[in-house]
């Protein structure tokens, strides 16, 4: 591009403007959109020119100034400066014309961050490119489901909440029955909870539906809450019920029960398991057979 032409271009657009064709001063900026509360955010900007054609390279958060870089300045610690806001606390060590790194951030931290660069003169051309930054805390424990029963006759409601303590924003709850989302007009829904000293979030979603014989077609009942944050947290808590038709002769104890138990930390496994001694369970197991046997003999002499 020639002298020429730049001089016409900032005749036509002075600054400020978005030069679309001859002259390409692109600025390309990487700022993630979400990191959780406490760590450091990396903020870098990437523009395509050289030192000496650098006038000056400046971020703002929202529309305060806290970096600048600007090469032609006569004292050295001129040249580079970082200016600290609420939630915004710079490492000048870790800092240049490329990158800047937001310490410790907070929720102060979240807002729209704009990397700034500046043609020397005479165009003094102007660009910048911007993104949003959200501080997000992740829930301190896994979702739990509440309320509920061990076993369900067809007929019965089902009637359970999930909930999810302590994140910012609110986590996305989802239900599924068998593996499969549930449909909305079984999910009932509640006000957000805030805690007013943190700012922490918590959300319930409840569930209800009717047992079906569908429901149990591959054995156990089984339904799921999925709490999910951006892409930065993704936890489940897990229930299983049987059958109360499946229930043996005998009258099954407390120790034959089947248990839902509470999640292990992979958050996302089948925590049904059985507790029972092993006369039990081989009485259990005699019954299951029975039920076999009697649905198999149903199937060819039923109809
Ligand atoms: C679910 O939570 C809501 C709100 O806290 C409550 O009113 C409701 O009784 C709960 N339902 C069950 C089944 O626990
Ligand atoms: C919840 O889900 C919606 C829709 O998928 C999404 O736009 C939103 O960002 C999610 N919120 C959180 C906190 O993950």
């Amino acid at each position: 591009m020639g002298i020429l032409n730049l001089q016409m271009m900032s005749l036509i657009f002075f600054s400020h403007v978005l030069i679309t064709n001859a002259m390409k001063l692109q600025v390309d900026i990487i700022v993630p959109s979400v990191v959780l509360n406490g760590k450091d955010a990396l903020l870098e900007c990437h523009y395509d020119l050289d030192d000496e054609g650098l006038y000056s390279l400046k971020w703002y958060k929202g529309n305060e100034e806290i970096f600048r870089f600007i090469p032609g300045e006569e004292f050295l610690s001129d040249r580079i400066k970082g200016f600290n806001l609420p939630g915004v606390k710079i490492d000048m060590e870790r800092s240049d014309k490329h990158k800047i790194l937001l310490q410790n951030v907070n929720f102060d931290t979240t807002g729209r961050y704009r990397c700034e660069i500046v043609a020397e003169g005479p165009s003094f051309q102007t660009m910048s490119s911007a993104r949003h930054l959200n501080v997000v805390q992740i829930p301190s424990e896994d979702p739990i489901i509440t309320g509920g029963q061990l076993r369900y006759s067809i007929g019965d409601t089902v009637e359970v909440n999930c909930t999810s303590k302590d994140s910012l924003p609110a986590v996305n709850l989802s239900w599924y029955i068998n593996g499969e989302q549930v449909d909305r007009s079984h999910l009932r829904h509640y006000p957000l909870e805030e805690v007013e000293e943190t700012g922490l979030q918590s959300t319930t979603l409840g569930l209800q539906f009717k047992v079906r014989q569908k429901h149990f077609r591959h054995g156990g009942l089984k339904i799921k809450c999925l709490a999910t944050l951006a892409a930065l947290y993704w936890r489940s808590d897990e229930r299983s019920a049987e059958p109360a038709a499946m229930r043996s002769p005998h009258n099954l104890n407390e120790h034959e029960a089947y248990a839902a138990v509470s999640p292990n930390s992979e958050g996302n496994s089948n925590w049904f398991y059985s507790i029972g001694s092993g006369s039990d369970s081989m009485l259990r197991r005699m019954s299951i057979i029975a039920l076999l046997i009697a649905v198999y003999l149903t199937h060819q002499f039923g109809t």
